[in-house]
């Protein structure tokens, strides 16, 4: 392919050409793309369109236009990027409730009950686009499956306030003060987002640390480097994090 531009995610190298990009089709494509059509259908703009597969079995889609930044910089950690990143996800969500997954459907993650919605699966700035300090679209839906709001907005409230220990090179804030960002997501976001989210987040952490390690000792390359480097170590400690600070995250819920 030429006159290209190459983005690497944490999994994927990515090409695009003009309006379209060219990614690695996982296994769970196909319903990926339904689900992609689906919220388009439905008016959903935060996604990109499915465009098919190119010959080499790449996945085509739209490219979003907007920055998409690893990690919250100082200059991101804005009440407007937070909120419209929860406006955003509940109108995801919503867009997505008429969609009905197909017996033969292959979805990365285990179907999680109840199911309410899809869930994208790694709600995350890494995975967001910004235009003007503003969240405008979410990619790498990879990792989308059935499942309950909660589940989605425990690791994007995990990503976003964030509910870090001091020691987690991507943590900022006290603990109140991220109680009082994963309240304020929460509040954006609109019922049934709620304190209760603080205490999904335990689960939530674990099971992506079972589907790492299930996954590395599969043979999974990318998920055995982050083994390696770290990350389900991270996971662990920001679990106790969590835990050992529940009463304090979830009293900034309380205040309006
Ligand atoms: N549809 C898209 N629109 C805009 N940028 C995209 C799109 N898909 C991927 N990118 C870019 O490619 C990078 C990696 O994409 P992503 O799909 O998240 O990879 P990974 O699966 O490795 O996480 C993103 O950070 C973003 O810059
Ligand atoms: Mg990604």
């Amino acid at each position: 392919m030429s006159d290209y531009q190459e983005f690497r995610g944490g999994v994927n190298v990515v090409r695009r050409r003009g309006d379209v990009v060219h990614r690695p089709a996982s296994p769970a494509a196909p319903a990926i793309h339904r689900l992609l059509q689906h919220v388009h259908d439905a008016g959903f703009r935060g996604a990109p369109q499915p465009l098919g597969f190119d010959a080499d079995g790449n996945e085509r889609l739209t490219f979003l236009d907007g920055d998409v930044h690893d990690t919250l910089t100082p200059q991101l950690r804005t009440p407007e990027l937070l909120t419209s990143a929860a406006t955003l996800l509940r109108n995801l969500h919503d867009a997505t409730t008429g969609f009905r997954p197909e017996p033969g459907d292959r979805w990365l993650f285990k179907v999680r009950s109840p199911v309410e919605v899809m869930c994208h699966g790694d709600i995350a700035p890494y995975n967001s686009v910004v235009r003007d300090g503003l969240t405008v679209g979410f990619i790498d839906f990879d990792a989308a499956h059935p499942g309950p709001r909660v589940w989605d907005l425990a690791y994007a409230v995990y990503r976003y306030a964030p509910l870090h220990a001091p020691g987690n090179p991507e943590s900022f804030g006290t603990a109140e003060e991220q109680g009082h960002r994963a309240a304020a997501f929460c509040r954006a976001y609109g019922p049934p987002a709620g304190a209760d989210v603080i205490d999904v987040v335990p689960d939530r952490l674990q099971a992506l640390i079972d589907f790492m390690r299930e996954q590395a000792a599969q043979g999974n390359e990318a998920f055995q480097q982050h083994i390696a480097e770290g990350h389900t170590g991270l996971y662990e400690t920001d679990i106790r994090y969590v835990r050992a600070n529940r009463d304090t995250l979830r009293q900034a819920f309380e205040v309006a």
